[in-house]
């Protein structure tokens, strides 16, 4: 049966997905993490390396986020079964020797990487974790902004970058934007605007003079949920990842919040960006995501010095374009009912999503199994 996978929240695309910030997890400990519906624990073993696997124990059900982290392994609270970092049962006080390699525990792979833990919902990666293609590569220097919700599914606030039309509404960009998408293997895609800034008055000419050609604005999607925008001037390009995933409680709603109207006009938008930090956040769930500004490491004291500014200037780049459309998110209900040629990047995307691998029974590791009582004790007596 097909599904449509574009903005649905019953459907998991196969990909890395952030799962919590890497300083949550000290060696030694576990956490538990409901990530899109399914149950896991991660765990830090002593040697610093993370392993995600199923919170269920395959026994009776106990959480593994209760047990102990010891060595690389965990073990179970309840009947102290302990499993490895591959999932299999390395010890357990009811079986004389080594538990029956039958006995193994889901795992996923896990990657450190922008200060988050990532998880790969699926047995094995297809790509790394997204990085800038620019920066391919490249050792990197990062810094994570302030953790958001936004109302909507995370395929509906991704769109936005590439939405032609809403550039002139809401952030009166002064000339218009045309993205040419490319697929950049299965599970990624890129948009590159094609148009130059304009030289009817000195402001954008002079803007203009900084690049070759088009203006550099470029958007890069792994799997529907992470982006990556690329953009400012030939001699120095700024990077921002929007790294996000459905929330877990679903979508959320607007509640007895008064819904303020967009602010008007150019110094409106401006007011609206520079107050957004103390805005009233009012999404309870749809999408939890983080803004990451990245830049190549350079070099000394001096590298050090310049990456700090070229972070900070990326944040406040990064900041002025979600907020102008922080109004829309609290509300909206997606449904592109009225496609114009404007929409064509959009309609590009969803077809990329539709296309997309999906990880199948995702949400499915909860509750455990009904144990099949008679038939296990006629097994157990026969073995
Ligand atoms: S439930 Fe985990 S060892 Fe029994
Ligand atoms: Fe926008």
């Amino acid at each position: 049966m097909s599904r449509e996978k574009f903005a649905d929240y019953g459907t998991v695309l196969e990909g890395w997905y952030w799962g919590m910030r890497s300083d949550e997890l000290a060696p030694g400990t576990a956490r538990a993490l409901n990530l899109m519906g399914r149950e896991l624990v991660l765990y830090r073993g002593e040697n610093g390396a993370v392993v995600a696997m199923d919170a269920y124990c395959p026994h009776m059900g106990a959480h593994l986020g209760e047990g102990w982290v010891q060595g690389d392994s965990i073990r179970c609270v309840f009947h102290y079964w302990k499993f490895g970092p591959d999932g299999g049962c390395s010890e357990a006080p009811c079986f004389k020797g080594t538990p029956p390699a039958s006995i193994r525990q889901r795992t996923f792979p896990v990657e450190e990487k922008y200060g988050l833990l990532w998880v790969w919902t699926g047995p094995a990666p297809r790509y790394p974790v997204p990085c800038p293609p620019e920066l391919e590569g490249e050792e990197l220097d990062f810094a994570m902004g302030r953790a958001f919700r936004k109302n909507c599914h995370p395929h509906v606030l991704l769109i936005n970058a590439i939405d032609e039309n809403h550039f002139a509404s809401v952030h009166h960009l002064p000339f218009p934007l045309h993205m040419e998408s490319e697929t950049l293997g299965r599970s990624a895609i890129e948009f590159r605007n094609d148009t130059r800034w304009p030289d009817d008055w000195w402001f954008p000419r002079w803007i203009g003079k900084l690049y070759r050609g088009a203006a550099t604005y470029k958007l890069t999607y792994w799997n529907g949920s992470t982006g990556a925008v690329t953009l400012g001037p030939d001699f120095l390009h700024f990077y921002i990842l929007f790294v996000l995933r459905p929330s877990a409680d679903g979508d959320g709603r607007i509640r007895g919040e008064a819904i303020r109207p967009n602010p008007k006009g150019f110094w409106g938008y401006l007011w609206s960006a520079a107050t957004f930090a103390f805005q009233p956040s009012v999404g309870r769930g749809g999408t939890e995501g983080w803004p990451i500004v990245v830049t190549k490491r350079r070099k000394g004291l001096a590298g050090w010095l310049f990456n700090r500014v070229v972070l900070f200037v990326t944040g406040i780049v990064g900041q002025y374009f979600a907020a102008g459309d922080s109004w829309v998110f609290r509300s909206i209900k997606y449904r592109l009912k009225t496609p114009v040629k404007a929409d064509h990047a959009i309609l590009k995307f969803i077809q990329h999503a539709e296309a997309q691998p999906v990880a199948e029974g995702w949400a499915e590791n909860s509750p455990p199994p009904e144990p099949r009582g008679a038939a296990i004790l006629k097994e157990l007596e026969t073995a």
